[in-house]
């Protein structure tokens, strides 16, 4: 479905359930990450895209005091009870927004009391920053909703901090940063310790990035992810840098006997990642495809062997693509994402998509007994309003 097509639905949806039509329409994207995994929170580089799936709200004033959301998927509404701090609480999703709204009153804004329609097309838990487009969308819409807009790095900050403190995941800042920033036709180098960004002009129509959801949830919440970054902060002290950012391969190996074999080995992925993130960059940039799928099949065997983030299906997926290779149209690939399912995302061949997706889809169903979900995606534009 096209934004305009969401868009249009949404309203249909909000006539339908509030009986006139909505003042406003927001969207904001699902991201996939081309490399640069697990380095946002160690300060590094990462190069995501906004892609052409999203969280749409559409939205009017309501009685003061309060916001009602009606999820058209899980048929469901929240309230949310605004004329107090806002807290956690029911239903589970609602989090999201909530964290969101805690964070503008913070910031000292009233919210208006609101009715509001909530339509994805981010699948949830597919790693492609399902929560991070909720974040931001519901962002967007209280920018439209009290006409006052924030600094785009200040918004995807408090989108950031919904996470670490409405969802419990210790989240670093790339999904909610290409989330609000994202650009049409671009990747975005972020850098993650001076939150400068560039954007990296990504319009070869002789390529496309292909998406592929094994189907398996990821679940970030469950502690590993948390456990990643303490490791990776150990690594960071025991180097005496002040992030993994400040360290080289060199120093990490005169250290190596200072430290735990595990933790040695997060290090190593983090190192060499953020030098592949840069590496890649310049390679986008040169349109060398080649070598930036070189870097995208040696990201994933870091995450999977060093990071220990990746599982038996994503692995499935780039054996598959890599078993593919050049004469079959495929670049690289590699897992996206915080990882433990998910997807991964392959560079390929523009002329060879139709053919590729089915011969992955064909071999993942035969090796793992499970259904991949596979689409393309352009690099799509960040959240923005798009009525009223
Ligand atoms: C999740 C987090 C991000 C990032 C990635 C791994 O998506 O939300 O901040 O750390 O994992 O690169």
């Amino acid at each position: 479905m096209t934004l305009s097509d969401l868009a249009a639905e949404a309203a249909r949806q909000f006539k339908l359930t509030y009986g006139h039509p909505p003042r406003w329409i927001v969207a904001a994207p699902g991201r996939v990450n081309v490399i640069g995994e697990h380095t946002d929170y160690n300060d590094g580089f990462v190069l995501p895209m906004a892609i052409e799936r999203y969280v749409v709200m559409a939205a009017d004033l309501a009685a003061e005091g309060g916001v009602a959301i009606y999820d058209v998927e899980f048929k469901q509404t929240a309230w949310i009870d605004v004329s107090k701090p806002v807290t956690k609480g029911e239903p589970k999703w609602s989090n999201y927004l909530r964290g969101v709204m805690a964070g503008f009153q913070r910031r000292g804004e009233k919210i208006p009391g609101l009715a509001v329609v909530l339509l994805s097309t981010v699948p949830l838990g597919g790693g492609l920053s399902s929560s991070a487009a909720l974040e931001v969308c519901t962002a967007t819409l209280l920018e439209a909703a009290t006409g006052k807009t924030m600094d785009p790095v200040a918004k995807a900050l408090l989108a950031q901090q919904a996470e670490h403190e409405f969802a419990g995941v210790p989240c670093g800042i790339m999904d909610q940063f290409i989330s609000v920033m994202g650009r049409e036709g671009h990747l975005l180098l972020l850098d993650c310790r001076t939150r400068k960004t560039e954007l990296v002009p990504m319009s070869d129509p002789a390529v496309e990035l292909l998406i592929i959801n094994t189907n398996v949830k990821h679940e970030l919440g469950s502690g590993e992810y948390a456990k990643r970054r303490a490791e990776c902060e150990a690594a960071a002290r025991i180097l005496s840098v002040p992030s993994l950012r400040d360290a080289t391969a060199s120093q990490l190996e005169s250290c190596r006997g200072k430290m735990e074999g595990v933790v040695y080995r997060r290090a190593r992925h983090v190192i060499g990642e953020i030098e592949r993130t840069v590496h890649a960059a310049e390679g986008v940039r040169a349109s060398n495809w080649t070598g930036v799928g070189q870097l995208m099949y040696a990201s994933h065997a870091s995450l999977r062997d060093d990071y220990e983030v990746s599982c038996s299906e994503l692995d499935a997926v780039v054996d598959i693509a890599e078993g593919l290779g050049l004469p079959g149209g495929v670049y690289g690939c590699r897992m996206t994402g915080g990882g433990f399912g998910g997807c991964a995302v392959a560079l390929v061949k523009a002329g060879q998509v139709a053919d590729i997706t089915q011969k992955i889809a064909t071999a993942y169903q035969a090796k793992t007994g499970r259904a991949a979900t596979i689409f393309s995606s352009r690099p799509a534009a960040g959240a923005a309003i798009l009525q009223g």
